[in-house]
C-alpha cells in the first residue's frame, strides 16, 4: 500500500526515494503530482512509463524557491515581477533553460524552455526542500484521465507505480496550474488555470496574449504541443535495417549493423527506459556531428517504444501546422 500519510519522517523518506530515482507522488494545491527528480532521465522516462503517456510533452519543474527556480532558468525582468507576485502559488512560467541547471533533456522533451513553478503547498514545500533538487511532476493521473485531486485518486490510477504515495488530505483548488510563456518578447498564457489572464495583466501593467488552442485544433489540456518541438536539423529515415554509408546511425539494442559513419546508441541492452532518457541528447549529439541524413533502428512498438516512436515519426516528418505557436 504506497499511500503514506504526510509527516516529518514520511517526507523525509519520500526524498530519499526520489533522489535514489524512483517515482513519489505528492500533493500540491492544484493537483497531486507524480514526481521524480528532473535531473535523472531513467527516473523522468518511468513517470511516462507510469502514466502511459504515448508522447513525451514537456514537463513542469518543481522548486522550493526562487533561488532553485534561478539555478535552472533565466528568470529576470517581467516574469521575475510574475514570480515574486504569485510563488508559491499556481503559476507555471516557462523560462529560458539554464543549460548547466540539471533539468535533463527528456523532463523537457528537449526544448530550450523549462517550465517552472513552486507550489504553494506545505508537504510539497517539505518535500522539494529536502530533495535538494528540481522535481518534474506531471498530475498522477494515467494519460487521459482527469486530474487527481486526492491520494486515493493517485492509488486508483496509478496503483504500486509510485513508490509512496504522500497523502496532503485533497486540493484546494483542484484545478491545474495556469501557465505563461514568458521566454519571449510577449507574455502568452498557454494554460488558463487557478491564476487568471486579469490578475496576470494587472501585476504586469500590461496586456498579455491569449493562446487560443482551438485555433490550432489542439486540446487545450496539452499546451506542450503548441510549443515549438526539438526537431534535428538532419533528414530522418525510420525502421531501418541497413543504413546507407552517408548517414548517421540511430541505433538500439545490442545487434548493431556493422557501420562505418556515426553511430549512437540508444541503448545497447535494448532497454526501452534508458533509451527515453538518451532519446533528445542523442538527437543533439548527431546533429553536432553534422551528418545531412540519420538512419534510425526499428524500436519496439510497446510501453515507452510508443512515446520513443511518437517523437522519432514526428522528427521525420515535415512539421505539422499545430507544432507552431498559433497566437503571436
Ligand atoms: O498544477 C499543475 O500544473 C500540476 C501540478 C502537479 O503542478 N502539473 C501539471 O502537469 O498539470 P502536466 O504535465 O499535467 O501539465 C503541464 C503542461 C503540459 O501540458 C506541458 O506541455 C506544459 O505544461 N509545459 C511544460 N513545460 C513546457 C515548456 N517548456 N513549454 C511549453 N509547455 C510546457
Ligand atoms: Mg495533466
Amino acid at each position: 500500500m504506497p499511500i503514506v500519510t504526510a509527516a516529518p519522517e514520511s517526507i523525509a523518506r519520500a526524498a530519499r526515494l526520489l533522489r535514489d530515482g524512483q517515482l513519489v507522488a505528492f500533493p500540491t494545491e492544484t493537483v497531486y503530482g507524480l514526481g521524480a527528480d528532473a535531473s535523472n532521465g531513467e527516473a523522468v522516462a518511468r513517470i511516462y512509463e507510469a502514466k502511459g503517456r504515448p508522447r513525451f510533452n514537456p514537463l513542469i519543474a518543481h522548486v522550493a524557491d526562487l533561488a532553485a527556480a534561478k539555478r535552472i532558468a533565466v528568470l529576470e525582468g517581467r516574469a521575475l515581477l510574475l514570480a515574486e507576485a504569485f510563488w508559491p502559488g499556481p503559476l507555471t512560467l516557462v523560462l529560458p533553460r539554464r543549460s548547466d541547471g540539471g533539468v535533463c533533456d527528456l523532463a523537457t522533451a528537449g526544448l530550450d524552455t523549462v517550465g517552472v513553478r513552486i507550489p504553494d503547498h506545505p508537504v510539497a514545500l517539505a518535500l522539494l526542500s529536502a530533495t535538494g533538487r528540481p522535481v518534474a511532476a506531471p498530475s498522477a493521473n494515467r494519460s487521459g484521465h482527469v486530474s487527481p485531486t486526492t491520494a486515493h485518486h493517485v492509488e486508483a490510477d496509478l496503483g504500486s507505480a509510485p513508490a509512496m504515495i504522500l497523502d496532503g488530505g485533497p486540493c484546494r483548488h483542484g484545478l491545474e496550474s495556469t501557465i505563461l510563456d514568458a521566454s519571449g518578447e510577449k507574455i502568452v498564457i498557454l494554460r488558463a488555470g487557478a491564476i487568471t489572464a486579469d490578475a496576470i495583466e494587472a501585476c504586469l501593467g500590461e496586456a498579455i496574449l491569449r493562446c487560443h488552442t482551438s485555433m490550432a485544433g489542439s486540446r487545450p489540456s496539452s499546451p506542450g504541443q503548441l510549443a515549438s518541438h526539438y526537431a534535428p536539423k538532419a533528414t530522418m529515415r525510420l525502421e531501418v535495417v541497413l543504413p546507407e554509408p552517408d548517414e548517421a546511425l540511430l541505433a538500439f539494442g545490442p545487434a548493431v549493423p556493422s557501420h562505418h559513419g556515426p553511430v549512437v546508441n540508444l541503448s545497447a541492452t535494448g532497454d526501452l527506459v534508458e533509451a527515453a532518457a538518451n532519446l533528445f541528447a542523442a538527437l543533439r549529439q548527431l546533429d553536432t556531428m553534422s551528418a545531412a541524413r540519420i538512419a534510425v533502428m526499428p524500436i519496439p512498438g510497446h510501453g515507452l517504444g510508443v512515446a520513443i516512436n511518437d517523437r522519432l515519426q514526428r522528427a521525420a516528418a515535415p512539421r505539422p501546422a499545430e507544432d507552431r505557436l498559433p497566437c503571436d
